[in-house]
């Protein structure tokens, strides 16, 4: 059974920064609102960090780089990092209710988090010993020694955005502690809560004040951040546009900057596939989390033998999945985020058949009960898309699947590459030749073979093009968060 009580972090108070340790009003004294997705009710008030706030926050970290945490052996961060990760397994449920009520994840989807959250802290814990420079052979005329220091990068600037709140301060926050870094956390302004209490457990597993800070707020608040002088560097995940305005205000300073955006990922079934296996993975590729995944297979390519045998039956999968509030341990499909999520996914519900698509399911909002509290809307999936298609290019992060056909190998592979992004693909054959092909020819930083969204913090995730650059997972990830000196030495 799955205990649905409230957690103890939404306690009615008003929910301060974390700055230096220490939990403060915003200067201006300021606060917004944030909404339980699925039941309309308020979860708390937060402080709204301004410029003034961000500035503090950013003192404290950099204080913080230079103070006692620089001194921290790696084996020390380690410990730090383990006596987290039991401190974020013993209260796993706690902070997966937090996303589950705020942000409106169902509950089953959020407890399924753990282990993944576990196995990433603990790949943090092991990568903070395993950082090493190299010893570098040289032609230099006099004998010299030469190798690299792998040093942290100094005061990080994160910001994150509402889809996966609790995973996301994870996969910022743990290569900052692995690497010596500190860290100022600027939550997105529709799912603050695990964040913060992420941010707390940190203090309580030994994280040196000022090493972990966060300021709550909007756009401007993370506006703030990135333009920030002592910021050196930031880390962002969210949409095209905002990490383009981002990479825009980085550039006064010169911040190393890694970019986790958007996507309108291909997924390509061909007609020798396991359409058994195919099926729910092409469905779930894309309805997961209400479709606000940022490597959903949005672009389903249907090989034209198999095509509306395929369309039928994605759609009866589609058509059975589980609607209901997010605390509801049978359901699925839970709501949108918010009224504003909501709008912008209606305009594509509208849009598609504007444009000539056939609606085979879906396409609705769905109200009645408890649902009419919140924003949800059916699982959708337009068939006889084409590439032209505003809903075939543009990212819509809602739960909408385009189904377009396709007749060849070399046409899908130049047609799922027509896209500004290249975050992610799928591929579903028997034929290993033509996987391999595909693999090879697709422009986009993961790519699942007879599989869709498998992810794990040894393997790397990011994306070609738009999508954006760098890589988290993996030993990219840890690297994005040192930097590099050579050094000579006269022998
Ligand atoms: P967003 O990209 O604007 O928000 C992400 C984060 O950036 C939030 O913390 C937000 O407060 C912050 N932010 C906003 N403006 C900023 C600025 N000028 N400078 C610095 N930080 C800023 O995304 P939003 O508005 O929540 O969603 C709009 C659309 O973006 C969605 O419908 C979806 O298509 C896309 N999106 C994609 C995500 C992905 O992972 N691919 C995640 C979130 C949104
Ligand atoms: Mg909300």
């Amino acid at each position: 059974m799955i205990e649905t009580r409230r957690p103890a972090f939404i306690d009615g108070k008003p929910k301060q920064l974390l700055i230096d340790g220490q939990h403060v009003d915003a200067l201006s004294g300021k606060t917004f609102q944030s909404f339980s997705a699925s039941t309309g009710e308020l979860v708390a008030d937060l402080a709204l960090a301004g410029a003034e706030d961000v500035d503090r926050a950013v003192r404290a970290a950099r204080a913080a780089f230079e103070g006692p945490w620089s001194r921290f052996k790696p084996a020390e961060r380690q410990a730090v990092l383990l006596r987290l990760a039991d401190l974020v397994d013993a209260e796993f449920q706690d902070l997966a209710l937090l996303d589950v009520i705020e942000m409106g994840r169902p509950i089953t989807a959020a407890m399924g988090l753990r282990g993944m959250l576990q196995r990433s802290l603990r790949h943090f814990a092991g990568a903070a010993t395993a950082i090493h420079g190299e010893t570098l052979s040289n032609s230099f005329p006099v004998d010299l020694l030469s190798y690299t220091l792998k040093e942290p990068v100094g005061v990080v600037g994160a910001i994150i955005p509402w889809n996966g709140p609790l995973f996301s301060a994870a996969w910022k926050i743990g290569p900052v502690l692995a690497t010596g870094c500190t860290i100022v956390l600027k939550p997105a302004e529709d799912a603050s809560l695990s964040p913060l209490r992420f941010a707390e457990l940190c203090l309580e597993a030994g994280v040196p004040p000022g090493v972990v800070n966060v300021v709550t707020g909007a756009g401007e608040t993370g506006a703030a951040l990135s333009a920030h002088p002592d910021v050196d560097k930031i880390a962002f995940t969210g949409s095209c546009e905002t990490g383009q305005r981002i990479i825009a205000a980085s550039a006064g300073s010169v911040k190393k900057v890694t970019m986790e955006l958007g996507g309108k990922s291909p997924n390509i079934i061909f007609a020798d596939a396991d359409l058994d296996a195919a099926t729910p993975a092409a469905a779930m590729g894309v309805f997961n989390n209400s479709g606000q995944v940022c490597a959903a297979g949005t672009r389903l390519f249907v090989e034209r033998p198999v095509y509306e045998e395929m369309v039928q039956r994605i759609a009866a999968f589609a058509a059975n999945l589980k609607i209901g509030p997010s605390l509801d341990p049978e359901t699925v499909i839970g709501p949108l985020v918010s009224a504003k999520q909501f709008a912008r996914v209606s305009s594509y519900l509208d849009l598609g058949p504007q444009e000539g698509a056939r609606l085979v399911t879906g396409g609705h909002r769905v109200t009645g009960g408890a649902l009419d509290q919140g924003h949800w809307v059916a699982p959708t999936i337009f068939a006889d898309v084409t590439d032209e298609m505003r809903i075939a290019r543009e990212e819509i992060f809602g739960p909408v699947s385009c189904i377009l056909p396709f007749d060849s190998l070399d046409e899908v592979i130049g047609r799922a590459n027509a896209t500004r992004f290249g975050l992610a693909g799928g591929v579903w054959t028997r034929d290993i030749g033509k996987a391999m092909t595909a693999v090879k020819r697709i422009r986009a930083g993961s790519i699942w073979v007879n599989h869709y969204f498998a992810m794990d913090p040894s393997v790397p995730f990011g994306g070609y093009k738009m999508s954006g650059y760098g890589r988290e997972g993996g030993a990219e990830h840890i690297d994005a968060y040192l930097q590099t000196k050579g050094v000579w030495i006269r022998t």
